[in-house]
């Protein structure tokens, strides 16, 4: 792709959208997490074409994090997921406010959307003074951090907060005393009813909620030595503790369109910024399909670099002109309609599995059905055939097809 193609896609009107109130050049926020940590990586993202960016979340007191603090979750030797004990930014507010924000408005292309993220105890004080003083530095917006599950909860901080519809209402309530910004709150994911969280933040005077933020997580066991991941080594040198963390990436995006479908489903009219395990502008496609007006992004980028950017934006503004949509907004939520109960969902409809000629005759849909489902498929002739009176049509072949060769058909 040519430099000139790549400024034009970047700067594609098409895929520009309004949320809660501020124009977006392009959906594509990073998340509050490493990417956003200082003014170097900031303006980096912005002038490479990020859309903008969610802060690092600050609060009253820097945070001293353990090393190490990352974990992994692999399959075969690919990367899925990641954990992390991280905890805030390690920078003073007052840092944030006179310097770093500062640095970041005035080094970044115009049109860049700057958002604090602020976090604090349940005292709705503390939310107003952190609110006014972000305020005070050039941003366009704050979002509460109120969902981070690890460290936080412990000091009645993050999750503990948004767990709790009456203090995420309150403290939103009270940020929003302290601004005339636009206020997210950050949701966590780690709830059994999030649509009443959401709510909550509303109530409180929200103009949008993001979600999510990480899923509560034990990455792993290190089983040679008996010791839980990842491991945060002690001063001196002897045994590694770790602890519960929050797990992100590519295997967290069911849950995140989960969250983000029910919560739009329920208000149609709540501002989303869709977030978890959004890679790619196929990715964040399904974001916008289930009601996610913007798109954060923080896994991706700590894997892959922000140069992601430049084929998230040009996917997705070609995706648009393929579909002949006419904009951005006009994608946001077009899924919903077809999610329902499943108790609305037809019953025993006579479709069976058909191999199409792309097998490649490896036999997993072979092992699969015959031990995980209906004993309906043999190989003949090196392909998989479905026997269509064995059939039940549960789909398991099409899940473990590594070659997409599986369509499903009415029977006669
Ligand atoms: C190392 C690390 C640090 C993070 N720090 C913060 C933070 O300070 N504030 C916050 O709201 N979210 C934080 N997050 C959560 C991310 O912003 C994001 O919600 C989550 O990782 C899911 O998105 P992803 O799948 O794109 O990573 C952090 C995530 C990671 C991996």
């Amino acid at each position: 792709m040519s430099d000139a193609h790549e400024v034009q896609t970047l700067n594609d009107s098409s895929i520009a959208i309004d949320f809660a109130g501020i124009h977006f050049k392009n959906p594509f926020m990073l998340s509050s997490a490493p990417p956003s940590m200082s003014p170097r990586l900031v303006i980096r993202a912005a002038r490479l074409g990020w859309g903008g960016a969610v802060l690092k979340t600050v609060t009253e007191n820097p945070t001293v994090d353990p090393r190490t603090r990352l974990g992994a979750l692999r399959k075969d030797g690919r990367l899925i997921g990641m954990n992390n004990i991280e905890l805030l930014s390690r920078e003073t507010v007052d840092t944030w406010v006179r310097s770093y924000i500062p640095q970041m408005r005035k080094e970044s292309p115009e049109g860049f959307v700057l958002i604090a993220s602020i976090m604090s105890s349940p005292d709705p004080d503390s939310w107003t003074t952190l609110a006014e003083t972000v305020t005070s530095a050039e941003v366009d917006a704050i979002e509460l951090n109120v969902s981070c599950p690890h460290g936080s909860p412990e000091k009645h901080m993050g999750a503990f907060i948004g767990q709790n519809p009456d203090l995420v209402e309150s403290v939103t309530r009270a940020a929003k005393k302290g601004t005339d910004l636009p206020i997210l709150v950050k949701l966590t994911p780690n709830v059994t009813d999030v649509v009443s969280i959401a709510q909550a933040a509303k109530k409180g005077g929200a103009d949008g909620v993001s979600a999510i933020n990480t899923v509560e997580s034990l990455i792993g066991i290190d089983v040679e030595a008996a010791t839980p991941l990842p491991a945060a080594y002690p001063t001196a040198p002897g045994t590694t503790f770790s602890t519960y963390g929050g797990f992100c990436g590519p295997a967290v995006r069911p849950i995140g369109l989960r969250v983000v479908s029910q919560i739009a489903r329920a208000d149609p009219d709540l501002q989303i910024s869709g977030i978890g395990g959004i890679e790619d502008w196929h990715s964040a496609a399904e974001y916008i399909m289930v009601g996610a007006q913007t798109l954060q992004v923080c896994t991706a980028v700590m894997w892959h670099g922000f140069g992601i950017i430049k084929d998230m934006t040009a996917g997705l503004a070609e995706f648009l002109a393929r579909k002949g949509y006419e904009d951005l907004q006009s994608m946001v939520g077009l899924a919903l309609p077809k999610l329902t109960s499943w108790e609305a969902l037809d019953k025993l409809p006579p479709v069976i599995a058909k191999i199409t000629d792309a097998c490649t005759g490896c036999k997993k849909c072979v092992i699969a059905c015959a031990d995980g489902g209906y004993l309906a498929i043999q190989m003949r002739d090196g392909k998989a055939v479905v026997n269509p009176e064995k059939c039940d049509g549960c789909g398991l072949c099409s899940v473990v097809c590594d070659d997409n060769a599986v369509e499903f058909v009415y029977s006669s």
